[in-house]
């Protein structure tokens, strides 16, 4: 089956309380925050693949690809519910499409970035997939009904992360699993030149190939305010989330968090 159509729900931008600093450093409200994440996205949607491939040297294909492996066991499934949760231009989504078997149930590829999911709806318009333009604290899923969410590089973008686990934990199933890849912080050596890189090589490249500064100063800022894995894994656990555990991919730059709705 496939639904290329853009299912347009709730689009208002996410609420919640995550302390934000403005470029400038003045304290944003989370829904200010939401509203400029989401406003940026837009921006960048039609260059947003060029430069997610040049910045990151391709590798982000091998992080998405091994992300959907590590869920095949549900993927296989061809009664599974799989929401890919902030979409964007729908290249987890693809990963994931790739396991399932025919006549499975489509994936739901959720973004409310509306640009980023109008791009994903048409790379997977040949695919089982369904774009659902909503925001991720506030999803139109119902309960207790998902079997598997994904989220590449999305989850560190909302402006409340334990909204956000809250909203993941309503809509799964009990024992149903989340995965959610996104960039950390590495230490040492590596983690060095990972900040020299992020933080100078990065911003400018970006601004060179996009004409834009902000989504490129915003991104290390973005990965510096994310919890540490050790945090991070507290919050799923005090979320209600059980096996919660992190796995780093290619020296800690990104890594897979994971964990099961008990
Ligand atoms: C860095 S992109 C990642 C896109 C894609 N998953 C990938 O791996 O390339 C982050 C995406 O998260 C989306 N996003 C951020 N906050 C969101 C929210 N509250 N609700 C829905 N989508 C959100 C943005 O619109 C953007 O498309």
């Amino acid at each position: 089956m496939t639904i290329p159509a853009t299912t347009r729900a709730k689009t208002s931008p996410a609420s919640g309380a995550e302390p934000i600093d403005s470029a400038d450093g003045q304290c944003v409200s989370p829904s200010e925050q939401a509203e400029a994440v989401q406003a940026m996205f837009n921006t960048i949607a039609p260059r947003y693949d060029l430069l997610n491939h040049v910045l990151s040297a391709n590798v982000d294909r091998v992080w998405w690809r091994r992300t959907a492996r590590a869920f095949t066991h549900i993927l296989q499934n061809p009664d599974a519910t799989i929401l890919d949760m902030c979409c964007g231009t729908g290249d987890m989504t693809l990963a994931l499409l790739r396991h399932r078997p025919a006549n499975s149930k489509p994936v739901l590829a959720l973004d409310f970035a509306h640009a980023m999911l109008v791009r994903g709806a048409q790379k997977f318009s040949s695919h089982n997939a369904i774009a659902i333009e909503a925001d991720a604290l506030h999803m139109p899923i119902c309960d207790n009904s998902v079997d598997l969410i994904t989220s590449a590089f999305g989850f560190r973008n909302l402006a409340n992360y334990e909204a956000g686990l809250v909203e993941m934990h309503r809509v799964l199933r009990p024992g149903g699993e989340l995965g959610i890849l996104d960039f950390s912080e590495p230490t040492g050596l590596i983690g060095k030149l990972y900040r020299f890189y992020f933080r100078q090589i990065l911003p400018r490249l970006g601004k060179l190939l996009s004409g834009s500064t902000a989504p490129y100063a915003y991104l290390p800022q973005s990965v510096h305010r994310f919890p540490a894995p050790l945090q991070m894994l507290a919050r799923m656990r005090a979320c209600g989330f059980s096996q919660a555990s992190w796995t780093p991919y290619t020296f800690g730059i990104a890594g897979l968090y994971r964990a099961v709705k008990a």
